[in-house]
């Protein structure tokens, strides 16, 4: 419990303007998946779960499933049990028949000079069964296995993936942009005996030698007790060395030599059961160590392919293109499996988005015809900020557009419809997490009004809730901030945090759970770890965590994480993390630390600390600032008021302070931090001014 005295969470009113309702255009109704308002109908609460069917019939079934929603052994759902099919099947095989010479992927490296590789639905069937030979044959992977990939942003990413796929063999995909410290840890915790890199990757102009991680992720993986026996290398150009770091003899291979001899070979897609479990994909949360959230093959194949059909509005004659790394839930859900399930065409493109310029993005819809357009609120801050007029000058055309990832300032997300869309392209602002599969809040892009910075209403079949800290509800229009909630199951949730069933219930459905007995699902709420306000018209605006994750540039870190890593720093006593609000990337992470007695060269304990956290997290994590500070403000029985740190970074209210066991502290960080003269106090967004109430 906090000594300070504020007021609740709940009581918190929010302040902002309500902003206007912007309509589809009559062309894009007239074209969409999803303009019969009938659908509301079929997915009313009294026709959960059995309205789920409707996603899980876009699917190819070996055999169709006998119970919908199983809840008997809650909270841990089961879906479509009894049934069982393939994933790689239903995004690849299945489309031959009528898309074999559409293109799948199109490939687009960073250097403008480099021209794009285009990949079929018949060359992906190829080179995804000559993979899956491999992992098979050469490595000796089966269905149940656990296999890492730690790639960048090139074709063989969803190739792999897919070969994983067909032969149920559960992937985790490591971002990239993640250290090789970070990908070891994932693996060992994952029991990956096997790791899957690219050699080198552009980004920004400069060349990354990627395989370099792979040294360290195994040398860590070994530390953790888990051998590595294999790492399979994609090289990024065929034939050619772009990294210098050797190859281990007896542990690394490149890929393209164990692919010519199996060339041809075909592998016949594993029918797993709907439970099976398709994917990890590791997430940050409130303690030191990242979570592996596993997803299930047949919910959740049938949820992203519904979702990605009526809120994205993909078709086979779409080309689509994401702007997010595939290392992420957004590009596993919405470039792999949703979009590649409704045989769209989809872009990768490998580098930063303003690279070389900010025209970039515009000139590769131009070029690629792209009609359907998904990216993030930084990457919109950053290329409004970098060429506002840019858009204009290419003669692209967009139907749709998603945003995704943090809150959209409604400012940005005018700009994004004016210009971007050229006023004409409908926007969904689609609130979800790594945990949640798909979307869970957002517009039907042809019958709900759009309104800047809120995400709209319920996904269909989702029935959310906003509490209070006591589990009572906030009613719609009470202009209150509470917990955001989903009062039900659905498809795409999933199943549990690997080796960690425990924690899966308590992180979950602890905090409003009203009978751990029940076998009622009504009984189980899930808790989404987001404040959230509902307004009188049905429509959520997302604030952001209430936990200890920091929401960087769309992405989590936790605090919990980067204090860690800081004290892995000889001279380092103390560490705190806190949240401060940037112009670009929403939010970052400040850091303070106190010095160990008889160290001196602060200068250099700062370095330090931002060296260690790139290395053991990544350069994702490099904070805004480093404060080497004489101690850090705590309570009485000794802890850390990150609190208090996050309000003297943001400028905003530090509230009484009187009651800690070095009130003194608090002016002297401050001076430190704002400078001496008076300082003009902000009010702070209300993720701001409710972080670390939980401590
Ligand atoms: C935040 C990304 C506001 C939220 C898909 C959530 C959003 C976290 C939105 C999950 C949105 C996601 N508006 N905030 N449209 N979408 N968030 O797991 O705080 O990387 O809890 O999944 O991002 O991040 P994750």
């Amino acid at each position: 419990m906090s000594t300070v005295v504020r007021p609740e969470a709940s009581e918190i009113a929010v302040h902002w303007k309500e902003e206007e309702y912007f309509h589809p255009s009559a062309r894009f109704i007239g074209q969409a998946n999803l303009a019969d308002p009938a659908i509301l109908d079929r997915f009313t609460e009294e026709r959960f779960p059995e309205c789920f069917r409707e996603y899980a019939d876009l699917l190819v079934w070996d055999r169709y499933w006998h119970t919908t929603l199983d809840t008997s052994t809650p909270p841990f759902w089961k879906w479509f049990v009894g049934g069982t099919l393939n994933a790689c099947y239903n995004c690849v095989d299945r489309h031959l028949a009528k898309h074999k010479n559409k293109a799948a992927l199109i490939f687009v490296p960073e250097a403008e000079t480099e021209p794009a590789q285009t990949l079929t639905y018949q060359e992906l069937y190829i080179r995804v069964n000559e993979v899956a030979a491999v992992l098979r044959d050469f490595c000796g992977l089966k269905a149940g296995d656990r296999v890492t990939i730690h790639m960048p942003m090139i074709l063989e990413l969803p190739i792999t993936m897919l070969a994983c796929a067909r032969l149920g063999i559960t992937h985790s995909v490591v971002f990239g942009g993640f250290s090789g410290e970070a990908a070891g840890l994932r693996a060992a915790d994952s029991g990956s005996r096997v790791m899957i890199y690219g050699d080198a990757y552009y980004r920004n102009g400069k060349l990354i030698d990627h395989k370099a991680s792979a040294d360290i992720a195994v040398q860590i993986a070994a530390a953790e007790g888990l051998t590595v026996d294999k790492v399979l290398v994609w090289r990024r150009r065929d034939g050619q060395d772009l990294s210098n770091t050797p190859m281990v003899p007896g542990r690394d291979f490149y890929m393209e030599d164990l692919v010519k001899s199996v060339r041809r070979h075909k592998v016949a897609p594993v029918s797993v059961d709907a439970e099976h479990p398709l994917f990890l994909m590791y997430t940050s949360g409130s303690t030191g160590k990242p979570k592996g959230c596993q997803h299930r093959t047949g919910g959740y194949l049938a949820y992203v392919t519904g979702t990605a059909k009526y809120y994205q509005d993909i078709r086979p004659e779409d080309v689509y293109w994401c702007m997010a790394d595939i290392g992420w839930i957004t590009g596993h859900s919405y470039i792999v499996y949703g979009p590649l399930s409704l045989a769209a065409t989809v872009v990768l493109y490998e580098g930063v988005p303003n690279y070389p310029d900010a025209g970039r993005p515009w000139r590769i819809a131009e070029q690629l015809d792209v009609n359907i357009f998904h990216t993030s609120p930084t990457a919109i801050r950053m290329l409004r900020k970098a060429g506002p007029n840019e858009p204009l000058k290419y003669h692209y055309r967009f139907k749709h557009m998603t945003t995704v990832g943090e809150p959209i300032e409604p400012e940005t997300w005018r700009w994004y419809h004016d210009v971007v869309g050229k006023g004409e392209a409908v926007i969904v602002d689609t609130w979800w997490q790594t945990e949640t599969g798909g979307f869970l809040i957002t517009t039907k892009p042809a019958l709900d009004p759009m309104k800047p910075g809120s995400a709209g209403p319920p996904a269909l079949g989702i029935f959310p809730v906003i509490y209070d800290e006591n589990g009572k509800e906030l009613q719609k229009g009470s202009g209150r901030a509470g917990n955001l909630g989903i009062r039900n199951p659905w498809p795409g949730i999933m199943q549990t945090i690997l080796n960690d069933d425990e924690r899966f219930v308590r992180q979950y459905y602890s905090k409003y759970c009203r009978d751990p007995k029940s076998t009622n699902w009504r009984d189980w709420p899930y808790f989404a770890a987001d404040g959230a306000v509902l307004a009188a018209d049905g429509y959520y605006r997302i604030l952001g965590r209430v936990d200890d994750v920091i929401n960087v540039a769309g992405h989590r870190l936790g605090t919990k994480e980067i204090e860690s890593a800081c004290l892995t720093v000889p001279a380092v006593a103390e560490a705190a993390v806190v949240p401060v609000v940037d112009e670009i990337k929403g939010r970052m992470p400040a850091i303070y630390v106190s010095l160990k007695p008889g160290v001196t060269d602060v200068k250099q304990a700062s370095e330090q600390v931002v060296a260690t956290v790139e290395t053991i997290i990544g350069k994702i994590a490099r904070p805004k600032s480093v404060h080497v500070v004489p101690d850090l403000p705590k309570t009485r029985s000794g802890k850390i008021m990150r609190r208090i740190l996050a309000a003297i970074s943001n400028r905003m209210d530090t509230g009484d302070v009187t009651t800690l066991a070095n009130p003194e502290i608090v002016e002297q960080i401050r001076k430190q931090v704002q400078g001496e003269g008076p300082v003009e106090l902000q009010e702070g967004p209300e993720d701001l001014k409710r972080f670390g109430e939980q401590e």
